[in-house]
């Protein structure tokens, strides 16, 4: 038997910058990481670090005065950026869906669910039978969890938890391998958003497909996901397990995230990290977190630290774990890591 071991999804020095009137915003500078098949990866770090555009240059769905400036983006082995606007568009949808940021607010308020989930399947699979359509449509609200009477609603009779199933139910008609989630539960009431999750994971298990999952809640995150990027400033600079990530965080930025974030056991409140991401603009050179990090040295200023194995299988880029021992005494003279 042979076994094809090509990632689900590979990203290389992917840099995505916006140009404004006063030049590039550097929204993704550098960014590569890996997803494997099946692999549910999740992308954490402050509003604004670069999480949502570098999905969105994963659809290639960046507009201007965006662009991909750089990088590779191979889906099961093929550079997406390389191919043209109808192979992508061929792409979307049947390899890689999207549940974007806000995605229930989509919805056409003047169709029905049924109308709207036969269009997804008629632009990409063209004209079936009626009566295919109508059980294709079925299996998918089964699917999602919904009645097969909402087909017949229109979205404002719906409730949030139900719309943002139908979105499901939409980015994943054509069965797709990877499926990208923004969000996809932040405009809803707590109870509603472990039950939508836990469709969401649902379909992609069934689907055996890989995920990429931007949360705003990293609890509920934290529940469902193998493998978490940490993005910093339009950098990547922690990658690991959850377990290791939460237990052993390696990179400042990610120790002050999760010391930041509340606790029930403590009964802690969740603070601030202490000053402001910076604009992307123009970004502090060298380790873009340095005039935040409590461990900053000279070599931080200068220095752009590369996203290297720190620990097996956990990355960071930091450098507080440079092998120099010039780097390493001057590191440890102020740090307690
Ligand atoms: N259309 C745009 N024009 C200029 N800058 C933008 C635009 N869209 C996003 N940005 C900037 O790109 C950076 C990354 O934004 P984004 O990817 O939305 O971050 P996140 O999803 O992590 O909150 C931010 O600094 C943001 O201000
Ligand atoms: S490279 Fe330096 S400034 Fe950046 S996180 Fe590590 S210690 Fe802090
Ligand atoms: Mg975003």
């Amino acid at each position: 038997m042979i076994i094809d071991e090509t990632p689900a999804l590979q990203v290389e020095n992917l840099r995505v910058y916006y140009w404004t009137s006063r030049g590039p915003v550097k929204a993704v500078d550098d960014v590569s990481f890996t997803i494997q098949r099946n692999e549910r990866f999740g992308f954490i770090g402050e509003s604004g670090c670069g999480k949502t555009t570098t999905i969105m240059a994963i659809l290639r769905l960046i507009k201007k005065p965006g662009k991909i400036e750089s990088g590779r983006i191979l889906l099961n082995g093929q550079d997406i950026v390389a191919i043209n606007k109808e192979e992508m568009r061929q792409t979307r949808w049947n390899k890689i869906s999207l549940i974007p940021q806000g995605a229930m607010n989509s919805l056409n308020p003047i169709m029905r669910v049924r109308d709207q989930l036969a269009d997804v399947i008629i632009t990409h699979k063209g004209d079936i039978p009626s009566a295919t359509l109508r059980g294709d449509i079925n299996a998918l609200l089964d699917m999602v969890e919904l009645p097969a009477k909402v087909a017949d609603m229109y979205p404002h009779e719906l409730s949030g938890g139900m719309k943002q199933r139908v979105c499901i139910a939409m980015a994943t008609a054509l069965e797709p391998e990877l499926i990208i989630a923004d969000e996809p539960t932040s405009a809803l009431d707590v109870v509603v958003q472990k039950a939508v999750m836990q469709t969401l994971i649902g379909v992609q298990e069934r689907l055996g497909a890989s995920m990429i999952l931007i949360g705003h809640d990293m609890g509920l995150t934290a529940q469902v996901l193998d493998r978490v990027g940490v993005m910093y400033a339009g950098k990547l600079v922690e990658v690991a397990s959850i377990s290791e990530l939460y237990h052993k965080p390696q990179h400042p930025y990610t120790q002050a995230l999760i010391a930041s974030l509340p606790s029930v056991r403590e009964k802690k409140r969740g603070g601030g990290i202490p000053g402001l991401p910076p604009f992307l603009l123009n970004p502090p050179s060298g380790c873009r977190f340095h005039p935040r990090c409590p461990h900053a040295f000279e070599a931080c200023k200068t220095i752009t630290p590369e996203l290297r194995e720190v620990q097996p299988y956990h990355l960071a880029a930091c450098h507080l774990y440079d092998q120099e021992p010039a780097d390493w005494n001057k590191a440890h003279a102020n740090t307690s890591i």
